[in-house]
């Protein structure tokens, strides 16, 4: 499984003192020397974090997949459109929430998903909807043509260790098989650390996990580019 690197909670810290440090910009370089697959980044409605220029200056750079998420709003797909990252998540977004709560009702909307992929379809930018594990969402998604979904592992991330982790798990592994057999390609993340990311290796051609909070965390006791490493290193372990 390849790893993507979230690196939100970068200028969360950052943006505490409203300064300049830590620096976005080192980050993304530790993290593109550890080979990760993608910078992701969320930028937000209030732009709590990432900031427009950020996601910009990421953009700019040379050999440098960027990931961004973002909601399903005008805002965003001007955004997306104007700069072209080479891959969209596209989140459901509430103002108070702490962070993406769960997945995005596609079913729901599905003529304004439809058309909200279109054009970002049309630019090849790689489309992917943030959906929890339920096939109604999965369905959904595979009639908007958008190629990917990724799955919330929320729910499995905080039942792990506990009874409820099995069926969380489960949850996901069909979950992840029933979009597959739609044609789909699955990603999964939230919620997904050290110990509980093992489990993913379970669940068949998953194509790459995005994982922020966690390394970022460890980051502050082993530095950025040894808790990126040791999370690449358990993506990889088959
Ligand atoms: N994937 C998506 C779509 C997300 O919104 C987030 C959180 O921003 C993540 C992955 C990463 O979650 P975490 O920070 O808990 O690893």
């Amino acid at each position: 499984m390849l790893l993507g690197v979230n690196i939100d909670h970068v200028a969360t810290l950052r943006n505490a003192r409203g300064g300049v440090e830590p620096d976005i910009m080192t980050a993304v370089r530790i993290c593109k020397e550890c080979n990760v697959a993608s910078i992701t980044t969320h930028l937000r409605e209030d732009r709590r974090h990432i900031k427009d220029a950020d996601v910009e200056a990421i953009r700019m750079l040379p050999h440098t997949r960027l990931n961004l998420e973002m909601a399903m709003t005008d805002e965003m797909q001007e955004i997306a459109l104007r700069l072209r990252p080479h891959a969209i998540c596209i989140v459901p977004e509430k103002r108070q929430e702490l962070t993406t709560e769960g997945g995005l009702d596609v079913e729901g909307q599905l003529d304004r998903a439809i058309k909200f992929v279109k054009p970002l379809l049309a630019k090849n930018i790689e489309v992917s909807f943030f959906i929890d594990p339920d096939v109604h969402q999965i369905s959904a998604v595979s009639k908007t043509g958008a190629p990917f979904i990724e799955l919330h592992t929320g729910k499995y991330s905080e039942a792990f260790g506990t009874m409820d982790e099995e069926k969380a798990f489960q949850d996901l592994k069909g979950a992840a098989i029933f979009a597959q057999n739609f044609g789909l390609k699955v990603n999964a993340g939230h919620g997904l650390n050290y110990h509980n990311v093992k489990r993913m290796h379970e669940i068949p051609n998953l194509v790459e996990l995005n994982i922020g909070h966690s390394i970022i965390a460890r980051a502050v006791f082993v530095g950025l580019e040894q808790a990126v490493k040791e999370m690449k290193n358990l993506c990889e372990q088959g």
